[in-house]
């Protein structure tokens, strides 16, 4: 079988990696791809925001599958362009997708359906947003509604920071359209959890769960990046919570959508806030998540393709996935000035004697080949990802492959994963 996975990133490598190792697939192509994944099929040159080229690929190399990585393609209508062409695409059409495409149609439908997530007001123009800001508690979070690839969610702790983001949005539009209405959004405390699931539309199949890492520096402090860092453990969620979670979140969500006349299929990520009320969504991703993607697929013993295949023919009920006892950890390493401007071009050492290691994986992000060598090429570069008997020993693990590798400027967190140590060692 001939599998086209679309993205270049990370979680792309690391779907990439983990379809290599099924004796199905026998051709793996990547569009556009990076340094990573031309080590595992071919990379073709591709814009992931053509919607049309990408399917006029998929019909000429005639992949029997293709698989989306980022939000964007599916946004601007991806699978509606396959499925006319009768070309078999893991991802949500067009509708289904707006349920990360705009945060205000995600916010009314969580409201109309009854749904937890934090109360909210939708501004339309920055006069409503100033009038509404006279009646909030602080601190608040400011949501653009359109796509802002990371930077379209802040937190204001106090009067002036939010009218200054509101000026930036709303006014100065340094968001573009992405930013023209914004949604005003109580400020909930609690631990995220990252609960992804593949939906065929009538059985729905949860991952593992996840916690990722969105602040740049240790102890969750400064901007929101798109994730420094992930684990995976069963024990992060306990058995009745995420039966709640199904109930009260996954559920009507699915069923809402249909209800609505957009059917979903493919992967819902949901974005939740465990508060002290219980769990409540902050985000929808109409998408496997980046860095959550890299420790799941670690721990996954089942060939995914198999899945996706039972997923496209509507039988998804059939399918299972089963979970090695491990934990897992991943650990982003990031060029100088990320999540804001950064440098590329800087030369990458270390990457084999890391992997020498047992249980690791070093997936690429942001990497290139320049002149035969190993380069930096973007913001988030690599994914270093360890097994572990626990937690502690994965990120243990992650952390000692992470000291084999040396780019210019490189910088990561060195608190991956110690929540979720810490929050594991007090259920014992
Ligand atoms: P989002 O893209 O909506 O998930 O927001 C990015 C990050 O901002 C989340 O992962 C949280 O860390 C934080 N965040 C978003 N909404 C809230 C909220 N209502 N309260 C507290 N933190 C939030
Ligand atoms: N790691 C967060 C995301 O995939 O959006």
């Amino acid at each position: 079988m001939h599998v086209l996975v679309i993205g270049s990133g990370g979680r792309e490598h690391a779907l990439a990696w983990k379809f290599k190792q099924s004796p199905r697939v026998k051709k793996l192509t990547c569009a556009p791809g990076n340094a990573g994944m031309a080590q595992l099929g071919e990379c073709v040159t591709a814009d992931v925001k053509d919607v049309a080229g990408l399917a006029a690929l998929a019909e000429k190399i005639n992949a029997d599958l293709t698989v989306v990585g980022p939000e964007l393609p599916l946004v601007l209508g991806v699978a509606d362009e396959f499925a006319r062409r009768g070309l078999p695409l893991i991802g949500p059409t067009k509708a289904a997708a707006e349920i990360e495409g705009s945060k205000v149609f995600a916010k009314e439908f969580l409201k109309r359906h009854g749904i937890p997530t934090p109360g909210f007001t939708v501004c339309s123009d920055h006069g409503d947003a100033y009038v509404a800001l006279c009646a909030v508690e602080w601190p608040v979070v400011i949501k653009a509604d359109g796509l802002a690839a990371g930077k379209g969610v802040r937190i204001a702790p106090e009067p002036d920071d939010a009218t200054a983001i509101i000026e930036a949005f709303m006014e100065k539009r340094e968001l573009g359209p992405a930013g023209d209405r914004v949604i005003i959004e109580e400020y909930l405390e609690g631990e995220e959890l990252s609960f992804i699931v593949l939906t065929d539309g009538k059985s729905v199949l949860p991952f593992a769960p996840t916690q990722d890492h969105k602040r740049v520096f240790d102890n969750d402090q400064g901007p929101n990046t798109g994730g420094m860092g992930a684990c995976s453990d069963e024990a992060l969620l306990d058995a009745a919570l995420r039966a709640r979670i199904l109930r009260e979140i996954v559920e009507p969500t699915f069923r809402g959508l249909e209800a609505e006349g957009r059917p979903y299929q493919g992967f819902l990520y949901f974005g939740l806030m465990l508060t002290a009320d219980g769990p409540k969504v902050l985000e929808f991703n109409c998408r496997m998540g980046d860095p959550e993607c890299q420790p799941l697929v670690v721990r996954l013993e089942s060939d995914l393709v198999d899945v996706f295949e039972k997923l496209a023919a509507g039988r998804l009920g059939e399918a299972e996935l089963r979970w090695s006892a491990d934990s897992s950890a991943c650990v982003v390493l990031a060029a100088q000035g990320y999540p804001g401007n950064y440098e590329t071009g800087k030369p990458i050492t270390g990457i084999e004697e890391a992997e020498k290691a047992d249980g690791v994986a070093v997936f690429h992000a942001g990497t290139k080949r320049a002149d035969g060598k190993l380069v930096t090429a973007g913001g988030r570069v690599l994914g270093v990802t360890a097994r572990g008997a626990d937690l502690r020993a994965a990120v243990e693990r992650a952390y000692a492959a992470v000291e084999r590798i040396r780019f210019d400027g490189m910088h990561f967190r060195r608190d991956i994963g110690a929540r979720g140590v810490e929050k594991l060692a007090a259920q014992r």
